[in-house]
């Protein structure tokens, strides 16, 4: 028997939701290139393309804005316990822990159906802008402002986060951001949730799981550390010989590399552009600057050579930095869209399921006599 270390290359199950193309650098969702649907489509939109299969007629898209909007609002009880944990918990673990109370005051938590598990898949995406940015605000002490409904999605998050209605530029960007989060196959989290939905354990345990694989700083965890990486650097006349340091010591840098992408990231063609359009906007070229150079220098040092290049991490950094949203947050603002991404993967397993459960191959000593504890020396 032989393994793949880290399942490289295994293929763990099917899935008409998302293909990637790791040697073409090519990301599509159900059957559209993201390249096609940036700066034309919206979050919204690209929710119900997972979660339906198609592209909403005009019509359900504004069904489905009605009842993002009709659900933001946290329960009650929701609103005490976060406020309970706010001081203490890090942005991650709170997340994963509200999602986990959720599905204590929700009726539909424990219904199997499909109609039960759409309108979870609605009320947790609806609910996440809610959790993160209520949450960033009782930490600071101050109050939670209420969803605005004439806002989208993107809009009505840096509203609630910041208290400032973002231009249409701005929104924007952060709604194509939220586009490129949505999905991307079976990658670590999606699998997460795919293998509890696959039990037949119900989708918000599904995403509870989804989140604490994401959390980590091989999987989205990367963002963060991308401007603490920036930060420790300082200035960019020291990029070049900071990185051959890092090469030198044989660091990984974060917000490089990919298990599947051989070749530029496709979500990171954008988010390069729009960190370039936010330092221009911002009049703050540092971090562009910077990101720039980190890329360069992983260049010259012959990491895209070896197929190790930008990912979706490292641009939304520095994107994400200029937009104002703090960095520890960075990390919840992915889960906020790959949400999307997580439950219809949890729906796509329901509807054809069988459980997830592979072998290991066993390394261990073989025969070893049982040694009652009196005589263990
Ligand atoms: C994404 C990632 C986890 C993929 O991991 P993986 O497929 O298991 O690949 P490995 O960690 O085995 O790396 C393969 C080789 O590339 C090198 N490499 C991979 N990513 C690297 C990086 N960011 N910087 C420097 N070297 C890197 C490894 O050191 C290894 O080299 P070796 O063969 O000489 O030992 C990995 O590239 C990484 O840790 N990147 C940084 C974290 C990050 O940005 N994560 C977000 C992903 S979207």
């Amino acid at each position: 028997m032989s393994s793949n270390r880290g399942l490289e290359d295994v293929v763990a199950g099917t899935t008409a939701l998302c293909l990637i193309d790791g040697r073409q650098g090519r990301l599509i969702y159900r059957g559209i290139d993201i390249h096609a649907m940036i700066g034309r489509s919206s979050f919204e939109e690209t929710a119900y393309l997972l979660w339906f299969g198609s592209l909403p007629t005009r019509s359900q898209l504004n069904d489905l804005n009605k009842k993002f909007a009709a659900e933001r609002r946290l329960p009650a009880e929701i609103q005490m316990l976060l406020k309970a944990i706010a001081k203490k918990a890090s942005p991650m673990a709170a997340l994963r822990t509200m999602v986990s109370a959720l599905a204590i005051y929700d009726p539909d938590a424990e219904d199997p159906s499909r109609d039960a598990n759409l309108r979870k898949a609605i009320r947790m995406t609806a609910r996440f802008p809610s959790i993160i940015a209520d949450y960033h605000r009782l930490r600071n002490n101050h109050d939670p402002i209420p969803s605005d409904a004439s806002l989208g999605h993107a809009a009505n998050f840096l509203y609630i986060l910041t208290g400032r209605i973002p231009d249409r530029t701005v929104t924007g960007m952060f709604d194509a951001c939220l586009i490129l989060h949505a999905d991307h196959e079976f990658n670590a989290s999606t699998f997460a949730a795919r293998v509890t939905a696959a039990t037949l354990s119900d989708a918000y345990s599904a995403v509870t799981s989804a989140i604490g694989a994401l959390k980590g700083p091989l999987h989205g965890g990367a963002n963060e550390q991308v401007i603490k990486l920036l930060s420790a650097i300082g200035t960019p006349d020291r990029v070049e010989e900071y990185i051959q340091g890092m090469m030198s010591r044989k660091e990984k840098v974060p917000g490089f590399g990919h298990r599947v992408y051989k070749t530029e990231d496709p979500r990171a063609t954008h988010l390069r552009k729009f960190s370039q359009e936010l330092a221009q906007k911002t009049g703050d070229s540092k971090w562009y600057e910077m990101s720039r150079r980190v890329e360069e220098a992983m260049i010259a040092s012959g990491m895209k050579a070896r197929g190790i290049c930008a990912n979706v991490d490292f641009y939304s950094a520095s994107t994400y930095h200029y937009l104002g949203i703090p960095t520890d947050l960075f990390t919840p603002v992915f889960a906020l869209s790959r949400v999307v991404g997580w439950t219809a993967h949890v729906l796509e397993q329901y509807a054809d399921n069988r459980l997830i459960r592979p072998m290991g191959e066993y390394t261990g000593p073989q025969e070893v006599p049982y040694v009652p504890i009196e005589q263990r020396g």
